[in-house]
């Protein structure tokens, strides 16, 4: 058994043992942290493409000592992000230490993990071995020429796709495969994921394009909308829609006629889903982030750094969870960059 911290020790201590929630009422159930903000690809929309960032990450012990806190907490689900998490090489014995975790009502924890799969192919059956139960793999074009000049790493796209069929032999389940939509780059891929999906067996999501990107290649035009994809795949087949699987979903859902492949499609832009969000991230290097779009970060670790004690770092995840944005403002004339961008934040 793994012990969490003693937060609640006392169970008459109600406003300690009340579980994460922000001030407009939603709880906070779902974490995504960020172990490195290292990446083997460039990808257009996320990076410029020049070297010389400055990067940042915390050991591993110190990523799992702060998910303990959060997991007292109330979390229930954690991601495991990056950059590109797969760079890790503790990644195996972390993903254990997490698996062996509790929820204040006695589940396991929803692992998850996002990668880009290039190391894949080797790592499946460790992650799996490990307690990793599902993954998402980050592929936005199942043509290779245009997925290497999307990632601007020849030789990409053959790598990814061995990593996602090795992930399914392996018994992750379910595999979704994550493309983000570029006006000028990849919108011409919608119908041929829809393929993918059903050949492959696995689930492609959609990911309206936000501006989170080093570049500033963000416009309200270069957004390929959920109406848009949808209008297209059902050019190709009808869609039938899917109910979602938990409240907070991101993906709207759907199967085609036939019941073969499943699509999602998350439009953060043009259908906000914020009044639902449970989220809250840790960067690579310990802030807190209440949301993608937030102008700042809370130091978490610098709490940890100064000697602080679990109940320390409970409370300041407290009071910073609290704060929690109402909503992001895409689009709008108010809307102003985000502090980080992606490969920082993690997805
Ligand atoms: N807009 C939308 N999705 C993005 N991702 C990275 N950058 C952006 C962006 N600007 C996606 C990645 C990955 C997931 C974590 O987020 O492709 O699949």
């Amino acid at each position: 058994m793994v012990t969490v911290p003693a937060l609640c020790e006392k169970p008459h201590d109600a406003v300690r043992c009340k579980r994460l929630t922000d001030r407009h009422g939603r709880r906070i159930t779902d974490l995504r942290i960020s172990i490195t903000d290292r990446c083997s690809y460039k990808c257009v929309y996320c990076r410029t493409g020049n070297d010389g960032a400055v990067y940042a990450e915390l050991p591993i012990a110190e990523y799992l000592r702060i998910a303990r806190v959060f997991v007292a907490l109330g979390i229930e689900k954690i991601r495991l992000t990056g950059g590109e998490p797969l760079l890790r090489r503790e990644l195996p014995e972390l993903l254990r230490e997490l698996s062996a975790l509790r929820t204040l009502d006695g589940e396991p924890l929803d692992l998850a993990l996002t990668t880009n799969g290039h190391l894949l192919e080797e790592m499946a059956p460790r992650l799996r071995d490990a307690g990793l139960s599902r993954i998402t793999v980050s592929m936005d074009a199942v043509d290779a020429e245009k997925f290497a000049r999307i990632t601007r790493v020849p030789g990409s796209y053959q790598r990814v796709l061995s990593g996602i069929r090795a992930a399914k032999r392996a018994g992750l389940d379910p595999v979704k495969v994550n493309c983000v939509l570029l006006r000028g780059f990849n919108e011409d891929q919608i119908v041929p994921f829809a393929r993918f999906s059903r050949e492959e067996d696995v689930i492609v999501r959609f990911i309206e394009f936000m501006p989170l990107e080093e570049d500033r290649l963000w416009t309200p035009e270069s957004v390929v909308s959920l109406r848009e994809i949808t209008s297209a795949l059902n050019g190709f087949r009808p869609l039938v829609s899917l109910a979602p699987n938990t409240a907070s979903e991101t993906a709207v859902r759907y199967t085609f006629d036939d019941g073969v492949g499943e699509i999602g499609i998350i439009a953060p832009v043009t259908q906000a889903f914020c009044g639902h969000c449970s989220r809250v991230r840790l960067t690579s290097d310990g802030k807190i982030r209440t949301c993608l779009f937030s102008q700042s970060d809370h130091d978490l670790y610098g709490v940890l750094e100064r000697g602080g004690s679990d109940d320390d770092l409970a409370v300041f995840i407290r009071r910073t969870v609290e704060q929690k944005e109402a909503r992001h403002h895409i689009g709008e004339p108010d809307f102003l960059k985000p502090s980080r961008s992606m490969v920082h934040i993690g997805g």
